[in-house]
């Protein structure tokens, strides 16, 4: 029995097979096809099986078609399967995308809050401002300090009375020489005054803040750690009016022209003669009031020209060179200027306290 082969009915299935690859949604239906189309149970597979029935002509002819047919439908398939295995990968990509901007529910992100210099920061800041922009250098010194530094050199003998004023806080170091946490910042006058000497580097105008330590029970007035800020020149032909007149700019320039400063005699071991200086009440503007014990004037510090001793103590010549030093609280600056009720708020670290400045 001879057959033959319907190539018309071949174009057909390579028409139909065309549009329904076109069509194919994804690649799992684009495999689907793959198999129904080209597989062991597909028409094209059947076809071949039956070639071996054609005469010789026919079958080299259908043989031709049934490739052609074969080679046109696995082009389309795999031309559909990778357009369709692109998209499928743009869709995976764009549906990974964190759309930022259109999540509702993304965790709210507390703000970041800048902080700020602490007060007393800000006013050692501005102190040493006011002091740079009158000619004066800054300086720092170790806040554990040796007694010699701390006391003997400013003129301040082991069983000196004015020792008490300092109320000492000593460091037990065994049988080193004793150490001490520095009650107040002069020490560093003695290193600066020392160091100028070393390398001939006289003369000297500086100011030197830091933190200093009483033994104290603190109060509204009163704490057992707080900041000072020296001053130090030591140049020729220095006296007493240089310091009034200092201490005068200074107050001018850091609390306003209506605060005036005055010097009250006083005595301090390293300086002579001596004065602690007081400046208008900051709070009732010299009228009076509970501050200032209804005086009109809040002291700031002590003063005075640089003891003869003190230079002996340093190696500095005293018929060349004079000087006067000063030296007052920085804390107390700020308790002034910001009309704060109680210096403890400085260190209780509230921010709620600290945010207003
Ligand atoms: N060091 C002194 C004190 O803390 C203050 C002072 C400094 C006095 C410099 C005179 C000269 O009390």
């Amino acid at each position: 029995m001879t057959t033959t082969f319907d190539s018309t009915a071949l174009s057909a299935h390579v028409a139909d097979a065309l549009g329904r690859i076109a069509a194919a949604a994804d690649e799992a239906d684009v495999r689907a096809l793959a198999s129904e189309l080209t597989g062991k149970r597909s028409l094209l597979t059947a076809l071949h099986r039956s070639l071996g029935s054609l005469d010789a002509d026919q079958r080299r002819e259908a043989g031709r078609l049934l490739n052609e047919a074969a080679a046109t439908i696995t082009a389309a398939i795999e031309e559909r399967s990778g357009v369709l295995g692109a998209s499928a990968m743009t869709a995976r990509l764009e549906a990974d995308r964190l759309r930022l901007d259109e999540v509702e529910d993304l965790v709210a992100l507390a703000p970041v809050v800048r902080g700020h210099r602490h007060l007393v920061t800000q006013t050692r800041d501005e102190l040493e401002d006011v002091f740079i922009a009158m000619g004066f250098r800054v300086e720092e010194g170790p806040e554990v300090e040796t007694d010699w530094y701390n006391f003997e050199a400013l003129n301040i003998p082991p069983a000196h009375p004015a020792r008490g004023m300092h109320d000492t806080i000593y460091v037990d170091v065994g049988d080193a020489e004793s150490v001490v946490l520095r009650t107040h910042t002069s020490p560093v006058q003695i290193r600066l005054m020392e160091a100028a000497v070393r390398d001939g580097s006289l003369p000297l105008h500086v100011v030197i803040p830091g933190r200093v330590y009483r033994q104290d029970t603190p109060d509204a007035s009163h704490l057992v750690e707080f900041h000072q800020i020296e001053g130090l020149v030591v140049d020729e032909d220095i006296t007493f009016a240089d310091l009034a007149g200092t201490i005068e700019s200074f107050t001018a320039a850091y609390f306003g022209s209506d605060i005036k400063a005055r010097l009250r005699p006083s005595y301090f071991p390293f300086t002579e003669p001596s004065a602690e200086f007081d400046i208008t009440c900051t709070l009732c503007r010299g009228a009076g009031c509970r501050t200032c014990a209804q005086t009109g004037w809040v002291e700031l510090g002590g003063c005075g020209v640089v003891d003869p001793a003190v230079f002996a103590a340093v190696g500095i010549d005293p018929t060349r060179w004079s000087g006067f030093a000063f030296g007052f609280g920085i804390d107390r600056c700020a308790f002034m200027r910001h009309q704060i009720a109680d210096l403890r708020a400085l260190i209780d670290n509230d921010v709620r306290f600290l945010r207003q400045f």
